[in-house]
């Protein structure tokens, strides 16, 4: 079946890569309730971090459809975006844990480098009668400008300095984007965002494994001293900020996403514990007693601080919840929703948890 034919009714028909992920699933639950006329076509493979579950409520139509697919499958690629009448990219798909990729950098490697030049390759060849027409939009990370110390914050002009296997990979794939702007002419957007929390977030990632952790009184487990700065922001205030670039910003462009919201790690943990002895009904302090400092992450940095006034003042963007305010929310969603976290921790998590942990 030519499903391309359907194309004539849509506006825009965005392949959105990485959409059962995290931030991917608010993305695409944003593009398919604001804007009718775009058809989303949400490209996942659906790894361990990849969830329908976080589609549930984004019904499969003609409007939002789904594929099990892998960014680096050449032929499947090309051929999906003949079929569909891809007319614009929106790149979440990527292995996404630092973590993980201490202990794996080649996945990293395949999926984030490989899979990001087999997808501006696919698009290049596909648009290659006129550029202008296609935004590919890239969305990437403040941990490609490295590491901070106790001043300054990160600017887009900030020169790139990975320091994980995580980093260097998303650094790779932000140039290559970069040269298929400068050398054919592909209409590329970089967003480079600091830490997201909110609903929906795989719990290996600090907040949402903390909270898992002290719903089941289970250890909480800190690295190192605990004083690493991260710059939290909420992860439907990021997806408005990719819809913002993606239809404003300037092509061949970068622009840093974050709400001015630094935290120790220990600092966030401690206030996690509070907000949750409240909500649990357990006396103050309680929670705080499953703090443990475990073994340093290797290569840990140590701060990192987004600059975003250029997405502020070039398009009107800025954060519309206070951290508190999001993280109650967010606390809400994962007490609310103990089927969701339940079906993600039994399995292969378990594995993942006690290899990760069993020696810090
Ligand atoms: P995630 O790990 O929750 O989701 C990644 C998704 O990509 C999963 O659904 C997975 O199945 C899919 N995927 C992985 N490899 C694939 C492949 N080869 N082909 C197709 N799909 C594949 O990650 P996230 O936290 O939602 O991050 C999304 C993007 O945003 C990533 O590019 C990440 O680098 C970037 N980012 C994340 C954060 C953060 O705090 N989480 C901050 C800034 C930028
Ligand atoms: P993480 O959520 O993995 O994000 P990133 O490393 O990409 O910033 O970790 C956030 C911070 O929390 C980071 O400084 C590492 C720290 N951390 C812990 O102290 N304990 C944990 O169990 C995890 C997962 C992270």
């Amino acid at each position: 079946m030519n499903i391309g034919a359907y194309s004539m009714n849509w506006t825009k028909n965005i392949l959105v890569t990485g959409g059962a992920g995290f931030i991917g699933s608010h993305v695409v639950r944003l593009l398919v309730n604001k804007y009718s006329d775009y058809r989303i076509i949400n490209l996942d493979k659906l790894t361990y971090a990849g969830n329908l579950n976080n589609l549930t409520d984004i019904s499969v139509s003609d409007q939002h459809i789904f594929l099990k697919d892998d960014i680096c499958d050449t032929s499947r690629i090309k051929q999906i975006f003949d079929e569909y009448q891809i007319t614009d990219v929106i790149h979440l798909a990527a292995e996404s844990h630092v973590d993980r990729s201490i202990e794996r950098p080649m996945e990293f490697v395949m999926t984030n480098v490989v899979g990001t030049v087999n997808l501006l390759q696919c698009a290049k060849d596909a648009w290659s009668n006129d550029f202008s027409k296609h935004v590919f939009h890239h969305v990437s990370t403040d941990e490609v400008y490295g590491s901070l110390g106790a001043e300054g914050l990160f600017e887009e002009t900030t020169a790139y300095d990975p320091r994980s296997p995580y980093s260097s990979s998303k650094a790779s794939s932000d140039h290559f984007v970069r040269a298929f702007h400068h050398t054919y002419g592909l209409q590329i957007k970089i967003s480079n965002c600091s830490n997201n929390y909110g609903s929906h977030q795989f719990p290996e990632k600090l907040i949402p494994l903390m909270i898992n952790n002290i719903v089941h009184n289970k250890p909480l487990p800190i690295y190192g001293k605990g004083d690493n700065i991260r710059d939290w922001l909420w992860v439907e205030d990021h997806a408005n900020a990719i819809d913002a670039i993606f239809h404003e910003g300037s092509a061949g462009e970068s622009y840093n996403v974050g709400g001015l919201n630094e935290w120790t790690n220990i600092e966030l943990v401690k206030y996690l514990c509070n907000t949750m002895d409240t909500k649990l009904g357990r006396s103050k302090g309680e929670s705080e007693k499953l703090i443990t400092y475990v073994v340093d992450r290797a290569g840990h940095d140590m701060r990192y601080a987004i600059d975003a006034s250029k997405l502020e003042a070039e398009l009107n963007w800025k954060p519309s919840l206070e951290f508190e305010e999001g993280l109650d929310k967010t606390v809400d969603w994962y007490l609310a929703n103990t089927k969701w976290i339940d079906q993600i921790t039994s399995g292969s998590y378990k594995e993942y948890y006690e290899t990760m942990y069993q020696n810090k």
